[in-house]
């Protein structure tokens, strides 16, 4: 703000004195943020590197866009499941002419013209590759190499940057400039399966567990220690459903930081746990460089978590494994490299321009929300509305960390506010902290209870969207007065909003079976149950279920009871035993788990039971 100040009683001296030749463009400071936490700064970055920026211009009309997105997805609604078309979602998501106008007249005044340029298909966004050194002018700003002081990696990143005056209301934001973030996988370490034959043995024989809302009331005992497919169709209360997949239903599961799925694994894991699905396999879209290297040894657990457990439980509905490239590290002497964004919004202009996107995605990637700009999470946020209007249900796992960072290291956590106060801070996750995406929380063992590593909290940056007020009113309301004062948002949108089994999933990875966990596995076993409804409601003639929330959130109360309430267990981090699980929404396992067999009969039937 004082360097702006300065800039402009400068220019006032300068046309006093003469009015000079060229026009001096005035730059005004779009973001100009505190020193990232975790990152250290080097040197200068090469000049002649290249960097694709990436720039917004602002939806003038997106309240528009958000109203339609609640009626058609609010279940009491005339409206409800009346979903948009991809035309009616990109009007609705159109800068003004004079925004692209005005950008573009920049954008010439620096040698760039249509042909150097990528566009959205609704042309809110732009992209254009350009050496650093034109970044620089064009943004009045400097570039540094900043290295991560956890992992090493690097990245090429400025603290401010600025457009000229009569860009600055027709921009929302360019990156990568501020943007700090380090996308990551949601997979705890996984270790191999412990369970040797004579334990399995013995267990084959206990007595299955009750369980009063699972499929038959019961349980194989086996399922406390190690989950398969058998045991989430038991506890979900969908045994014995068999979906079409012929009716245009179809799933799809996300990946990222050049991970991918390996075939031959999920044929073990069929072999193991779904022979019937033996010999299917799945479509991989690469995007942006993503990797689908078929090797054996390299797939990565996440991916094959993910796509093991998804295709499984909803053999045989069509599905796809999207792999997207792009991350750190950027390497400064590697030649002319690219230095990437943070890789949703690559994801999202692909899928939106896709005219007939899966009803049901599911991801299990996210970055700690404070590292991401305001203005990038509420852009790419805006891109998830876009697709819950045309009717895609988005689930994202809620984090791995409890309350905290992760960090199993106290000595290493950063539960410290990245907003230059350098307070101690609960850690929520974007995008799970997205008002348009369905945060899943995590469970274990059977009878379920809250997982210690499942995340949950409140976002520092989006408000609570009325579809919970009633439910988190009701958990605020309940903790001891003061409760963690200062640490958290109470007011922020609300994380999770359900769960599901999260640890002792046993999955192939590299031709061997092993155990893993992490609210990783309760995304994609979450997803799946959804993407079991929209196949039962597309062959009754019913369109797909679309942005979940409203409707999940109106279901809550219902008898029999939609969703498996977990009451006990707590998600500690930043020094503190986190929240509880309570009767009710709550901050680690949110409404709870589902039981596909009542959510079934209402989404059959309207909502009405
Ligand atoms: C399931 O496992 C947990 C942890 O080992 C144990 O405390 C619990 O008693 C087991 N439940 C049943 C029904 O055996
Ligand atoms: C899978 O393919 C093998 C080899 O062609 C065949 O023997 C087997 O019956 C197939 N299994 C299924 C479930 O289709
Ligand atoms: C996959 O990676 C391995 C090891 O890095 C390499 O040897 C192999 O050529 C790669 N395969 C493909 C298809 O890229
Ligand atoms: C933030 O505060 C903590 C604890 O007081 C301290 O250890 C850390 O170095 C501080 N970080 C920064 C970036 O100032
Ligand atoms: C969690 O429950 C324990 C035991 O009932 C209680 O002492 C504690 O205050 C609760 N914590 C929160 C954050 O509600």
């Amino acid at each position: 703000m004082r360097s702006f100040v300065y800039v402009a009683l400068l220019l006032v001296s300068l046309t006093n004195a003469a009015p000079g030749p060229a026009k001096p463009c005035v730059h005004k400071v779009k973001e100009d943020i505190p020193s990232p936490i975790g990152w250290v700064k080097g040197g200068p970055a090469p000049s002649d590197a290249t960097i694709e920026l990436r720039i917004a211009l602002p939806q003038p009309n997106f309240a528009e866009l958000e109203r339609h997105l609640y009626e058609v997805s609010d279940p009491f609604h005339e409206r409800y499941g009346q979903h948009l078309s991809q035309a009616e979602v990109e009007a609705l998501v159109t800068p003004h002419p004079e925004s692209i106008h005005t950008v573009n007249e920049w954008l010439a005044s620096h040698g760039l013209y249509e042909d150097d340029l990528a566009r959205s298909p609704a042309k809110d966004w732009v992209r254009v590759k350009v050496p650093v050194s034109l970044a620089e002018e064009m943004m009045d700003t400097k570039y540094y190499v900043w290295v991560n002081e956890k992992d090493g990696n690097t990245i090429i990143r400025t603290t401010k940057y600025s457009v000229p005056e009569n860009v600055h209301g027709h921009v929302d934001l360019i990156q990568p400039t501020t943007l700090f973030s380090t996308l990551r996988g949601m997979d705890t370490t996984f270790r191999i399966s412990e369970a040797s034959p004579e334990a399995g043995a013995s267990l084959a024989t206990a007595p299955p567990i009750n369980i009063p809302s699972a499929s038959g009331g019961k349980v194989d005992a086996s399922c406390n220690s190690t989950i398969t497919i058998t045991c989430i169709q038991q506890l979900y209360n969908a045994v014995g459903f068999k979906p079409s997949g012929k009716n245009g239903n179809h799933i799809g599961i996300t990946g990222y930081l050049e991970q991918f799925a390996n075939f031959e694994d999920l044929q073990s894991f069929f072999a193991d746990q779904r022979p019937d699905a033996l010999n299917s396999t799945f479509e991989v879209i690469p995007i942006n460089g993503g990797l689908n290297n078929q090797t054996l040894d390299e797939a990565g657990a996440e991916a094959n978590l993910d796509t093991q457990f998804a295709f499984g439980l909803t053999f045989p509905i069509p599905r796809t494994f999207y792999t997207t490239g792009g991350s750190p590290p950027f390497i400064p002497d590697a030649g002319t490299p690219t230095n990437s964004n943070e890789p949703y919004t690559d994801w999202l202009d692909f899928i939106l321009n896709h005219p007939n996107p899966p009803q049901t995605i599911s991801t299990s990637y996210a970055d700690d929300e404070q590292t991401v700009p305001v203005s990038f999470a509420e852009r790419v946020c805006n891109g998830f509305a876009q697709l819950g209007a045309r009717g895609v249900s988005l689930t994202f796992s809620s984090g791995d960390g409890g309350v905290g960072d992760g960090d199993p290291n106290p000595a290493t956590q950063q539960c410290f506010s990245n907003d230059g106060r350098n307070v101690t801070r609960f850690i929520p996750l974007f995008p799970p902290a997205c008002p348009f995406v369905t945060a899943v929380g995590g469970t274990i063992h059977v009878p379920e209870t809250a997982v210690d590593f499942s995340g949950g909290g409140f976002s520092n940056v989006f408000t609570r969207p009325s579809y919970q007020n009633a439910a988190v009113t009701k958990f605020l309301d309940k903790l001891p007065k003061g409760t963690y004062a200062g640490l958290f948002n109470p007011a922020g949108r609300a994380i999770p909003d359900v769960a599901a089994q999260a640890d002792l999933f046993k999955i192939f990875l590299s031709g061997i079976p092993i155990s893993i966990g992490g609210t990783s596995a309760a995304a994609p076993t979450f997803a799946s149950i959804i993407s079991l409804l929209n196949d039962a409601r597309l062959s009754a003639g019913k369109p797909s279920l679309g942005f979940l929330n409203p409707l999940l959130y109106a279901l809550q109360a219902t008898s029999p009871k939609a969703f498996n309430d977990i009451t006990v267990g707590n998600n500690p981090g930043c020094g503190t035993p986190g929240f509880n699980a309570t009767e009710g929404w709550d901050a680690i396992t949110g409404l709870g788990t589902p039981n596909f067999g009542v959510l079934k009969e209402l989404v059959l039937k309207n909502f009405e039971l």
